[in-house]
């Protein structure tokens, strides 16, 4: 049976009312990954960008209640990303097609709003897999080749403001 992004969003939505995403992100991961793992689930729902859907960027799916969104990212090109968070929000990526270099960052020392990071800790991201970032995390995705990517977000990031980070 296909697995629809409906049916994905009924199931994030069930965990994060019965654990919250502290005590369910594992469970979430494993229903990103069983999107991932179906070609059809990609094919509908990671679409090649074109003139007429030029943005990497989609949201598939915004939970009006909770917040939560399901993004599909499609990147045509090499992209390279700095050392970031996600501001208040928590978020899982689950990589589809293509690698995702990943760095992830220890938060070392603060100063007023601009936080020091030191690298911790780098892997490659292959398709089918998925790693959740708590609040507060930084990384930096490194994308040498074309990449498809699924990505559950706490809150709309769109709409949130992340901190200032600079390499220590
Ligand atoms: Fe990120």
């Amino acid at each position: 049976m296909p697995y629809s992004l409906d049916e994905l969003a009924k199931d994030i939505k069930g965990i994060l009312e019965d654990y919250g995403i502290q005590e369910g992100s594992d469970k979430v991961c494993y229903f990103v990954q069983k999107a991932l793992m179906d070609q059809n689930f990609i094919h509908h729902n990671l679409k090649d960008r074109d003139s007429e859907n030029p943005n990497p960027r989609e949201v598939l799916y915004e939970d009006l209640e909770l917040g939560f969104c399901v993004c599909g990212h499609v990147y045509n090109q090499e992209a390279d990303g700095t050392p970031h968070d996600h501001g208040s929000s928590w978020a899982i990526y689950g990589q589809a097609s293509g690698e995702t270099e990943m760095t992830e960052w220890e938060i070392v020392k603060e100063e007023s709003d601009l936080k020091f990071v030191k690298e911790t800790k780098k892997y490659i991201m292959k398709p089918g897999d998925v790693r959740f970032y708590n609040v507060g995390d930084v990384h930096s995705p490194v994308r040498k080749e074309p990449v498809r990517l699924l990505r559950i977000e706490g809150r709309n990031l769109d709409n949130i403001e992340r901190s200032k980070i600079k390499e220590f």
